[in-house]
């Protein structure tokens, strides 16, 4: 369990739901319990400055009551349904509610790393109280002068009793101004690990994020999936007119574009003025033994195959004499076959479960998810990037930034011809999308209304064994949360 440690406006749950969003988007099962809404929930969401001070007893019992309940609700979220990771959201700010905290939990065998912002910059608390508290629920229709003055007087009856985390024998991250300087204690393990590098990534300078797919490629003009091809003349006339476009919102903004090692988002790349880096885990999905074939032909071949192959076994064609003869092309008949007949079900499931679905010899959309984590890291730290990517990859990268759930990710619409600006933003991503007046052809297969009831064949549904999806669901969880609870 991850706790929060913090004073009020210094950006708890905005980290809180970064790597909520994060361990998500890699199968991790995870939940943020703010205990801001338990108390808007038990006590209303109007409450003055007052109900914070330390002073005032009853204010103290209820904030205690509210912290109680979401640890509660924490605790029978693992143990009833099973959860992987929490994030517990509130000040914590004092020893005493720390330590009771980690009480409970330790009776529940449930692991807990603390992490805590410090900011010392009073500008951008005051910049967070703008942005952010005066659209709170808490100040609903009061008038931001008197709002942004009793958040003020919150943060003061908080300062009188905060104790920053010194506690030796306790595993934490302490973030101190934005992550401009770290303090680690005794971090263990792959999961905390990797949410350490993933906070000391983070930043919250304005900056946008542009997607573009590539220009039309001829593949595209075929219906092709897959293959490595070039633009076609409408693919370039987009990669003529994309400079402008993109000129246009940024200004004289510095940029970096990112493009995979493929020809056509080098090719769609090639008159942006800016500087450019070439990543292979941005090349696109790869469709195995699908590649360069249409979704009709895998359909078509596959079945035609496998009815071939039944026409064979019972007609008893496969007489001694030949396999002696030719046992060369006997092997291979075998090979086809044993591939075909298998094939068509297994691709015709394709759509029960998309997210899961693995190519034969190639990737699936979870493959592709964990290939592009180390994108993600480098995105979180960048400033203005554009990437000219592929329609798989640029569903996966989107769906981390808008936090969408797994099974709708390959179905995301990335149209041809079409940039995507996202602003990250307090708690999200504005987005802004502008369709470049040049034609192309659409590639979007919306997911089928009625779908077969068949079985997932177990060969290619199985999740991808990524050393990051192993260490996440073999090791890690359990230490985050080692006991088999009773439920
Ligand atoms: P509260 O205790 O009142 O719930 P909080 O600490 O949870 O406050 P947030 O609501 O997360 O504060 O504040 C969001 C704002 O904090 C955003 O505008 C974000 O840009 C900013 N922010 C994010 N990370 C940090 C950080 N490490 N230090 C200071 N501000 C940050
Ligand atoms: O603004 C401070 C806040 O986030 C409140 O919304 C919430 O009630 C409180 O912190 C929860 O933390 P604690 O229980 O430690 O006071």
């Amino acid at each position: 369990m991850f706790q929060m440690v913090g004073l009020p406006a210094r950006g708890k749950t905005y980290i809180a739901q970064k790597v909520c969003r994060y361990l998500q988007w890699l199968s991790v099962t995870t939940k943020v319990f703010n205990v801001g809404n338990y108390r808007r929930k038990l006590h209303g969401a109007h409450q003055e400055h007052t109900f914070f001070d330390p002073a005032n007893k009853q204010g103290e019992i209820k904030r205690r009551e509210c912290a109680t309940e979401a640890l509660n609700d924490m605790i029978r979220w693992f143990e009833v349904e099973s959860g992987t990771v929490a994030i517990f959201d509130a000040t914590n700010s004092t020893r005493a509610r720390r330590t009771f905290i980690l009480e409970a939990c330790a009776k529940h065998d449930i692991q807990v790393m603390f992490i805590e912002s410090v900011c010392q910059d009073e500008n951008l608390v005051l910049q967070n109280i703008m942005e952010v508290k005066l659209s709170s629920p808490d100040y609903k229709d009061m008038d931001p002068e008197k709002a942004a003055e009793d958040f003020r007087a919150r943060i003061s009856h908080y300062e009188n009793q905060y104790e920053p985390i010194t506690e030796k024998d306790t595993t934490y991250i302490k973030l101190i101004n934005v992550g401009s300087q770290v303090v680690l204690n005794l971090i263990q393990g792959y999961l905390q690990s990797r949410i350490v590098y993933y906070l000391m990534n983070l930043h919250i300078l304005p900056r946008s994020i542009f997607f573009t797919r590539h220009g039309e490629s001829m593949f595209n003009l075929m219906s092709k999936i897959g293959g490595d091809s070039e633009l076609s003349p409408r693919g370039r006339q987009y990669a003529h007119e994309l400079p402008k476009v993109i000129q246009n919102y940024l200004g004289d903004q510095k940029l970096t574009v990112w493009t995979s090692t493929m020809r056509r988002t080098i090719q769609t790349a090639e008159s942006l003025p800016y500087p450019k880096l070439q990543w292979k885990a941005l090349d696109e999905l790869d469709a195995g033994v699908c590649d360069g074939m249409t979704y009709e032909e895998i359909e078509v071949l596959t079945t035609a195959a496998a009815a071939f192959l039944f026409w064979y076994i019972e007609n008893n064609y496969c007489s001694l004499l030949r396999t002696i003869i030719c046992p060369f092309i006997g092997l291979s008949l075998y090979a086809v076959f044993a591939y075909a007949a298998e094939y068509p079900e297994d691709y015709a499931n394709r759509d029960d479960d998309k997210f899961n679905y693995r190519y034969r010899g190639g990737e699936s959309y979870r493959d592709v998810v964990f290939r592009l984590e180390p994108v993600i890291m480098e995105l979180e730290r960048q400033q203005n990037i554009l990437i000219v990517g592929h329609q798989a990859i640029l569903r996966c990268i989107y769906g981390y930034f808008l936090n969408l759930p797994q099974d709708d990710l390959p179905y995301i619409k990335i149209p041809l011809h079409t940039v995507i600006k996202l602003t990250p933003k307090a708690y999200g991503c504005d987005e802004v999308r502008y369709k470049v007046d040049v034609d192309a052809v659409d590639t979007h297969r919306p997911k089928p209304l009625k779908l077969k009831n068949t079985n997932v064949n177990p060969i290619n549904s199985i999740p991808a064994t990524s050393v990051l999806s192993n260490a996440f669901a073999s090791l890690d969880a359990p230490i985050l949360k080692r006991k088999k609870l009773d439920v």
